[in-house]
């Protein structure tokens, strides 16, 4: 983390788990945990028919709500699609765009990747753009090549002033859910590459102020050590962020 020049951002993705009646008590805990102290911004991504819910549930509280995916289109017959327009207007904050189970399940390109990412910064709200590695790419010596490529895709076109409000997490899918984190040297090393990628494309005071956080596999035994790292500024927490308390514990390692 560097607070001196960027935000440290810690969001939890709940992917498809927990129930609507699960919100109540899941943000009553949370924000107990973390109603007075800030170290972060910390964001819960939740499924989005549990994000009105969830934002009347955490509000005054400075947690801020954020989903998982959101439709490339602006309107019209989309059966089942859900804007970026319609997210704003809830009061939504965050939106996750291309995590590799997207990528990966849903044949989500990195054209349309770049399409979902400009809706979401149209709307008024910030990405998490998601990049990262197979096992197999990093094998092969291709990891740098694989991120640099979704980068440049995503962010491509796009001003200096847009990224102000872009997040970047990197995330190897090879850590995702399985319970093998990158070490804190490979992570930092990566964060370090996406970092000079921003460099390239939008110039040194961009690239320093972008916040790019670590997912996959954080938790609250690994987080600090992670997070203590100079180019990861965050995380993104799938299954520890399901219990608040862990959730809380990774942001309280975000406390310098
Ligand atoms: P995990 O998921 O923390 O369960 O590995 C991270 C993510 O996919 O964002």
């Amino acid at each position: 983390m560097n607070t001196k020049y960027r935000k440290t951002i810690v969001a939890g993705n709940w992917k498809m788990n927990l129930l609507p009646s699960d919100v109540k008590n899941y943000s009553a805990a949370l924000m107990k945990l973390y109603g007075k102290n800030h170290f972060c911004e910390a964001v819960v991504c939740v499924p989005a028919l549990m994000a009105i819910p969830m934002l009347r549930a955490l509000r005054g509280s400075k947690i801020a709500v954020g989903v998982q995916d959101v439709s490339a289109e602006d309107s019209g017959a989309y059966t089942g699609e859900i804007s970026a327009a319609m997210l704003a207007d809830a009061g939504v904050k965050y939106v996750i765009v291309g995590h590799s189970e997207r990528r990966r399940m849903h044949g989500e390109t990195n054209a349309m990747i770049a399409k979902k990412l400009r809706q979401v910064l149209a709307a008024g709200m910030t990405p998490i753009l998601c990049v990262g590695e197979t096992l197999e790419e990093r094998d092969g010596e291709l990891a740098e090549d694989v991120v640099r490529l979704q980068l440049r895709s995503a962010l491509y076109g796009l001003t200096g002033l847009d990224m102000r409000h872009v997040v970047i997490a990197y995330e190897p899918v090879w850590a995702i859910g399985t319970g093998r984190t990158a070490t804190p040297a490979e992570a930092q090393q990566m964060c370090e590459g996406i970092r000079a990628a921003v460099r390239k494309l939008f110039g040194a005071r961009v690239a320093r102020a972008v916040t790019i956080q670590y997912g996959g596999s954080m938790n609250p035994a690994n987080a600090a050590q992670l997070l203590s790292q100079p180019d990861v500024d965050g995380g993104l927490i799938g299954g520890a962020s399901l219990d608040p308390e862990k959730f809380y514990q990774i942001l309280e390692a975000a406390k310098e």
